[in-house]
């Protein structure tokens, strides 16, 4: 499950509503042996999220990092901001099954979570099951290319 976890480096960023869970997955990603940048914030003081979910889709648009993970009080609005940046594919999940079904068939690089949905029990479920899944290819590759097709078009 974690062998390529030391080639791994994954981007977390969470607002204020996050902040707490953003810490126990990053101690949980740390222990793991992935590499993690933190894009913040650091504390619970209130914030806005557009914010680090910009930074994390940079980073992963740029390439600097491979996967990112969203942390906000629903996750929604991680997921609307993220969405926003080409190449980056957001996915909200609630549950393991969403989790790695987002992986092996959407081929999403970044997790966006809801801090103020999730226990931190099931939370740190579902970030296990996004690594633990890969794209599956095949037929999901044509429906991912169909995602890609329509990046471009304009209103
Ligand atoms: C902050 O109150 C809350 O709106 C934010 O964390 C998030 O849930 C937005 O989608």
């Amino acid at each position: 499950l974690y062998y390529n976890s030391i080639l791994m480096k994954i981007a977390i960023g969470s607002d204020h509503a996050g902040y707490l869970l953003k810490e126990k997955i990053k101690d949980f990603l740390l222990s793991k042996g992935y590499q993690v940048v933190d894009v913040g914030t650091n504390s619970t003081e209130s914030t806005d999220y557009p914010i680090f979910a910009r930074e994390v889709a940079l980073a992963v648009q740029r390439g600097e990092v491979q996967q990112g993970i969203l942390i906000c009080g629903t996750g929604i609005g991680m997921c609307i901001t993220a969405n926003k940046f080409k190449g980056v594919y957001a996915a909200l999940c609630t549950n393991e099954y969403m989790a790695r079904v987002s992986r092996q068939h959407n081929n999403a690089n970044i997790l966006c979570l809801g801090g103020r949905v999730l226990g931190d029990v099931l939370a740190i479920s579902i970030v296990e099951a996004w690594l633990s899944a890969d794209f599956e290819g095949g037929r999901h590759e044509r429906r991912v290319n169909l995602i890609k097709s329509v990046e471009d078009s304009k209103p």
